[in-house]
């Protein structure tokens, strides 16, 4: 079994997904030990808290750095035997000390089709901001593996998400999430837990 943190900033609709997932048996080769939040007002948080999952908040600021923020974390995963690291919409881009302990370990939801869209800046509505001015037919979403380079990593999945004419930034990223990342996100998490938990059975 591949235990999982959901690192998260937000809604926390993504790991919403993961949790029903979960439970329905999508995800059955990894679950859901711990979520961490470097927000401490994300309401993912009490999503967490109403499923029985253990959070934990910790903040660049309360840290004092962006390095110290990340060692804290890492500390964590590691004090819980984390395995796989899922991004579902956390807000912070994580350097290169802590995205190289975790190579191919640490995926990542965005709500585009990579490489349109994507890279430093790129995230939340303004993904989709950029969309509309850009005026593409046609969007979606991406899970990827994490590296160096923001949204630069592996692709695992992607789902495409048609726009209509009278799409604005907030229905198209409703759209998004409905129709593409609330689906590929479980089933990407059980592709690499399945390869990790595998990985382990071998050891
Ligand atoms: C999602 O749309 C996710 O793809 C996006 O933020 C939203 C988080 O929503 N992530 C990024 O833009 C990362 N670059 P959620 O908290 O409800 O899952």
């Amino acid at each position: 079994m591949t235990n999982i943190a959901v690192l998260v900033s937000g809604g926390g609709t993504n790991l919403q997904a993961l949790i029903d997932a979960e439970k329905s048996g999508i995800i059955k080769s990894g679950k859901i030990k711990l979520v961490v939040s470097n927000k401490a007002d994300a309401y993912a948080l009490k999503r967490a808290d109403d499923n029985g999952i253990d959070s934990v908040v910790i903040t660049r600021k309360a840290c004092g750095s962006q390095e110290a923020m990340e060692q804290k974390i890492m500390e964590t995963l590691e004090k819980n035997n984390i395995d796989l690291i899922v991004l579902a919409g956390f807000m912070s881009i994580l350097t290169e000390k802590f995205t190289g302990k975790y190579d191919h370990r640490i995926i990542n939801i965005h709500p585009s089709l990579i490489p349109s869209f994507c890279g430093a800046g790129f995230y939340g509505l303004r993904v989709h901001e950029a969309a509309l001015e850009k005026g593409v037919k046609v969007t979606g979403a991406t899970v990827h593996f994490v590296n160096e380079i923001p949204d630069g990593g592996e692709i695992i999945m992607q789902k495409a998400v048609s726009v209509a004419d009278d799409d604005t930034p907030e229905t198209l990223q409703k759209k998004v999430m409905e129709q593409a990342e609330w689906i590929i996100l479980p089933l990407a998490v059980e592709k690499v837990s399945k390869q990790i938990s595998e990985r382990k059975d071998v050891k």
